[in-house]
């Protein structure tokens, strides 16, 4: 935790280090209350640059002893800077001596006890809470690393690598060595220490190579561990099979852990994941659950290449592993779900989570680029920008170069850098120069600007048609509206996936002007300039534009498209995002202009013979129809308007969904019994496409029905709920009746209770459901405040304080946006509270507030006034100081 005011660091700053640390042999005395760390270093002077002082970055420790070349040597402590001035010309070793709390540490960065056992995070730089070090990425070593501790409650002793040797020692204690063969930067260091069990698993993979797999947890979760496994399992055949990266270690190890600041982390050979990152089993976990989890393991082994092997020159670089790895856990759950209709509904899925959580970010105080040019505290900008947009970044690269030319650009890519810390510049590189004469040749460096500029592109597409000359001209325009700091930017590369389909709904050839014959039905055309047309010949009629199809760019797109073309495109589209989008679009058309002005929504039948169709279409598969159904979140609405009025956002999609309801009673409820699953759990993408859209009928039906004063509906759901034999099932009806404000609810929440009071994971769910059910009259806030004091509640335990605060606070607009400010005082005082255990939550929570300046009044002033008392406070972390400071400004 670093207090005060902490400088902010630029990237055109960076400098080489003045030293390499080549090996080091640490040894770990390990005790809750005071762990003793022993670090023996080899040094190198870097004669690339001028001689300096040898300066180690260390937190929280207490020093005892600094010896070079075994000799005493004199240092000084500058803030968290451990300095030598004199230190040897020739190759030296550096042995240091130090002590850090792991029990006190809540901030849960560096080394931390949990659950009677010890766990480290050193992403990003936690590794200075541990040992003195120079912790940055750039410095890569070889670590040896002896654990010791008492073997009674410590029986499982892990670090990164190759166990060499363990056995026992004296006092009932024992011991490990561990050996990691690979140089690594420090943050990839990793190891724990408790009372675990594995999940093994022997396999040989392509190149006859035979390695062990384990999964540590806690003695009752081994159960919850085989689809982290089989995942794990996948991930290693696929990134075999796509990019031809085998798996380098002969141990691969994954970790739960049940307090962590985030999902999950790659270090090397020995991933420590959060367990709501981690297990499942069908009693506990939702289908959505199970597919979250597969990605997630194989994101952070997909890591062990793009991160671990190649790894960032700095932390401004952040995306060049996190927004890669993100395309390939996306590109990996695509083939994994193998029917296209299932690949859709898994692009629909991240677009919808891109607009949600990264849209608003660009439109706000902490707007950034995918590399930033400064921070104060990089533990902000872990961010949707750098991992989601970062992701749509390199989409982008594929789809301008093709698949087989990105294949070639990430073989050049490791050819090149193996074993090397690197910037985006030497990725863009790579893929352009293995893709001579491609669309991104001729362009690179404005395609760049995708790197440097901030803020979401807005696209607007009008057609022309000339029915004498049967052409059709697609004007294009782009503009990047000003983010802090970039008031002018420059044209970006769009590339946009298009089709022409007829009224009757076929797909039309496309041809441009000056081609000898039509190209296919679907091409991409590329957008760099502010304004450019494309003209299309031998059309007979005026087409409906398909534009960007699987949403090709992370742009903000105005057709300017009908409500009638719109229809032509949820029935026909062959793309089945545009099919989506369209069904999403005609949502907004009908709740936009009610929240505008505040008057009461009525469905028209256009609009619900549409959806009804949908629902009844006997080719659509039930999870697209469930996405398609399901309106557009209050956070997004918010997205499209100038000035945010909450409540009426609520307002309004509360009436449009009620009206859905009832205008579609016979279809939801033949939708309902039609998508029933019988037999086993299996999270395939089918059953779990069935069980969302009967999910959703039920919600439909039970909120109808207590509108109208029917008790089946309510009766059913209950039973529902009781009865479920898979966790998905048993969320749904449960949602359903808390989301109806059913006279059932609450005897369900008690029962749910009841039922997994020992399942940590499960009453955060039952916490979160709480959060974030729909507000009225005040009645969930007040009950959020209730929880608080609930005897399960804590804020130490990330997951539990996200369930319930960040339910309310970021997914809950009408309970937090309040008149009388109570929902912001809330904030103010749990963001305080929380920056004094732990920071980067805190730092999370704060940036609640990045769009208040938006908000109608009286949220506006009322935002303003809590802002300003959390920035009062004088000694905020780094991390809550970045984020209001930005707000403020
Ligand atoms: N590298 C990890 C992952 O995405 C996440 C680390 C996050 N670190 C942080 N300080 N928030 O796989
Ligand atoms: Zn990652």
């Amino acid at each position: 935790m670093r207090e005060g005011t902490a400088p902010l660091i630029h990237r055109e700053d960076y400098c080489a280090p003045v030293y390499w640390i080549r090996t080091v042999d640490l040894c770990f005395d390990l005790e809750p209350a005071k762990t003793l760390v022993t670090s023996k270093m080899q040094i190198e002077r870097n004669s690339a640059v001028a001689h300096g002082p040898l300066r180690l970055h260390g937190e929280e420790l207490t020093l005892l002893r600094v010896l070079i070349n075994g000799e005493s040597v004199s240092f000084r402590q500058e803030g968290d800077e451990l300095v030598i001035d004199n230190a040897p010309d020739a190759d030296f070793a550096l042995e240091i001596r130090n002590t850090c709390a792991p029990e006190k540490n809540t901030a849960l960065s560096g080394l931390y006890t949990s659950g009677g056992g010890f766990f480290t995070q050193c992403e990003a730089e936690g590794f200075r809470r541990i040992t003195y070090f120079l912790d940055r990425p750039d410095v890569m070593a070889v670590y040896s690393v002896l654990l010791r501790a008492d073997k009674a409650r410590y029986p499982v002793l892990l670090s990164n690598g190759n166990l060499l040797e363990q056995g026992a020692l004296d006092n009932g204690r024992h011991f490990a060595k561990w050996h990691d063969p690979f140089p690594k930067p420090s943050y990839l260091f990793a190891l724990v220490a408790g009372d675990l069990v594995a999940r093994e698993q022997r396999i040989t993979t392509r190149s006859g190579k035979d390695h062990l797999l384990q999964v540590y947890v806690r003695r009752g979760d081994l159960e919850k561990t085989e689809h982290a496994m089989n995942s794990l399992i996948a991930s290693i055949a696929w990134d075999e099979a796509r990019f031809k990266l085998p798996l380098d270690l002969e141990r691969f190890m994954i970790v739960g852990v049940s307090d962590f600041n985030m999902g999950a982390m790659e270090n090397k050979g020995l991933n420590i994941f959060n367990t709501s990152a981690l297990l499942v089993s069908p009693a506990t976990a939702t289908d959505a659950d199970f597919n979250r989890i597969e990605a997630i393991v194989a994101h952070e082994y997909f890591h062990n290449w793009t991160g671990n092997r190649v790894t960032c020159r700095d932390w401004f670089q952040l995306s060049l592993k996190e927004g890669l790895t993100v395309f390939r856990d996306q590109e990996f759950s695509m083939d994994m779900a193998a029917a296209p209709s299932a690949r859709a509904v898994k692009r629909i899925e991240d677009v919808r989570n891109l607009r949600a959580m990264q849209f608003p970010e660009d439109s706000g105080a902490m707007a950034h680029a995918v590399r930033p040019d400064s921070y104060v505290e990089i533990n902000n900008f872990y961010t949707p920008t750098i991992y989601e947009k970062g992701a749509e970044v390199v989409r982008m690269y594929q789809t301008l170069v093709g698949r087989e030319g990105f294949e070639k650009g990430m073989t050049l890519y490791f050819e090149r850098h193996d074993g090397q810390a690197v910037t985006c510049d030497d990725f863009a590189a790579a893929i352009n120069d293995a893709n001579p004469g491609s669309e991104l040749s001729t362009r690179l460096d404005a395609f760049k600007r995708w790197y440097s500029q901030a803020g979401t592109p807005r696209v607007q597409a009008r057609g022309r048609f000339d029915a004498s000359a049967r052409t059709w001209t697609l004007d294009l325009a782009q503009a990047n509206p000003p983010t802090p700091g970039q008031d002018d930017k420059l044209s970006q590369v769009i590339p946009v996936r298009m089709g022409l389909l007829s009224h009757a709904g076929a797909a039309l050839p496309l041809q441009l002007q000056g081609e000898d014959a039509a190209a296919g039905t679907e091409r991409v055309l590329v957008l760099d300039k502010a304004e450019q047309s494309f003209t299309f010949v031998g059309l007979d009629e005026a087409p409906v534009a398909s534009l960007l199809r699987q949403f090709s760019a992370p742009v903000v797109l105005d057709d300017g498209l009908t409500d009638a073309e719109l229809l032509v495109l949820l029935k026909f589209d062959t793309d089945a995002f545009n099919r989506w989008e369209a069904s999403q679009r005609l949502a907004l058309n009908r709740l936009l202009p009610v929240v505008r002005s505040g008057e009461e929504l009525t469905l028209d039948t256009a609009y619900i013979d549409g959806m009804r169709a949908v629902l009844r279409s006997d080719q659509l598969d039930s999870a697209f129809k469930a996405l398609a159904l399901t309106l557009p979140s209050e956070g997004y609405i918010a997205e499209q308007l100038d000035v945010i009025d909450p409540q009426r956002i609520h307002a309004a999609v509360g009436t449009m969904q009620l009206q859905l309801a009832r205008a579609l009673r016979d279809d939801w409820q033949a939708a309902f019994e039609a998508n029933q699953v019988a037999g086993g759990y299996s999270a395939d993408p089918v059953s779990s496409g069935k069980r969302a859209l009967a999910n959703l009928a039920l919600q439909m039906l039970v909120l109808d029905a207590v509108q109208t004063g029917n008790d089946i509906w309510p009766g059913r759901a209950y039973q529902r709920f009781k009865d479920a034999g898979n966790m998905t099932e048993r969320m749904g009806a449960l949602t359903a009746l808390v989301f109806a404000r059913a006279g059932l609810a609450q005897p369900a929440l008690e029962r749910f209770h009841a039922l997994f009071k020992h399942e940590p994971l499960v009453i955060d769910k039952w916490f979160a459901l709480q959060g974030r059910a729909p507000e009225l009259d005040g009645q969930v806030f007040a009950r959020v405040k209730q929880l608080m004091q609930h005897p399960d509640f804590s804020l130490k335990n990330p997951n539990r304080a996200r369930s319930l605060i960040f339910s309310l606070c970021l997914f809950n607009p009408a309970a937090f946006h309040r008149t009388d400010a109570a929902g912001y005082v809330f904030w103010a005082d749990r963001v305080l509270e929380l920056d004094a255990i732990n920071p980067q939550v805190a730092g999370r929570l704060a940036r609640v507030m990045d769009r208040w300046t938006k908000l109608a009044e009286p949220y506006r002033s009322a935002a303003h006034e809590a802002l300003a008392r959390v920035a009062a406070k004088p000694d905020l972390s780094s991390d809550v100081r970045e984020v209001i400071d930005r707000a403020l400004n």
